[in-house]
């Protein structure tokens, strides 16, 4: 399976974002991690759809639009149109997830379902695993960048990855927060092959940390 990275912009300086992007693009990015909060699911309110908007004509990412709303099936199609490529949603903020997998698809969008850290890897039904093109393992208590990584995550990725054999080989395992030189070998080796990024990509030298990243997930 593929390893894939994604930078989060959410440690972008949004000061001159196009200018960033086009740096993890130009560096070989595969997807970009675009991180929308409410201020109700999480502490913390980021931005939304006319940003995507806007990035969306100066980019051809994949974009991996992680949703940290609560009930997320509300903005699905605002989101779509907006310019996500994928759309990633929390268990723990909608009450029916298999019907919000089945709206990401009919717009055409790839579907990916999130946990928390403190979400045990069985709350994810055998047909949620399923139907999903993606299930993000968060690796820190979602909301803010630069936090460190939890190491009871580990376990959970290597569980998820166990039950995918068996369920959907091939599943995208993403993982996201305190990824980081010292935690990326750990998340590999459990079995996650999407990275996210934040702080580790866009602190200091943008191409120089892509290179580094990029080569380490071969
Ligand atoms: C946290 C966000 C992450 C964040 C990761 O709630 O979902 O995507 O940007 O940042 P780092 O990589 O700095 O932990
Ligand atoms: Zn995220």
């Amino acid at each position: 399976m593929k390893n894939l990275l994604s930078p989060s912009i959410l440690s972008a300086d949004f000061n001159i974002l196009g200018s960033d992007i086009e740096c993890v693009e130009r560096e070989g990015a595969d997807y970009l991690h675009i991180d929308v909060m409410d201020g109700s699911f999480v502490p913390s309110i980021s931005f939304g759809m006319p940003v995507i908007k806007s990035i969306r004509k100066n980019s051809a990412l994949f974009f991996d639009v992680h949703l940290m709303i609560v009930e997320p099936v509300r903005y699905i199609k605002e989101f779509s149109k907006a310019g996500a490529d994928g759309i990633t949603f929390h268990l723990e903020a909608d009450s029916d997830p298999g019907r919000t997998i089945d709206i990401i698809h009919s717009e055409g969008k790839k579907a990916g379902i999130a946990i928390n850290p403190e979400t045990p890897v069985k709350e994810l039904k055998d047909d949620i695993i399923e139907k999903s093109d993606m299930v993000l393992i968060m690796t820190v208590h979602p909301g803010f960048g630069g936090q460190s990584y939890i190491e009871e995550c580990t376990e959970k990725i290597r569980i998820l990855r166990q039950r995918a054999e068996k369920l959907k080989p091939g599943l995208n395992i993403e993982v996201d927060g305190g990824i980081n030189i010292e935690t990326i070998h750990t998340v590999l080796d459990a079995g996650a092959n999407v990275i996210v990024m934040g702080s580790a990509v866009f602190g200091g030298d943008i191409a120089e940390n892509m290179r580094y990243y990029k080569k380490v997930l071969g």
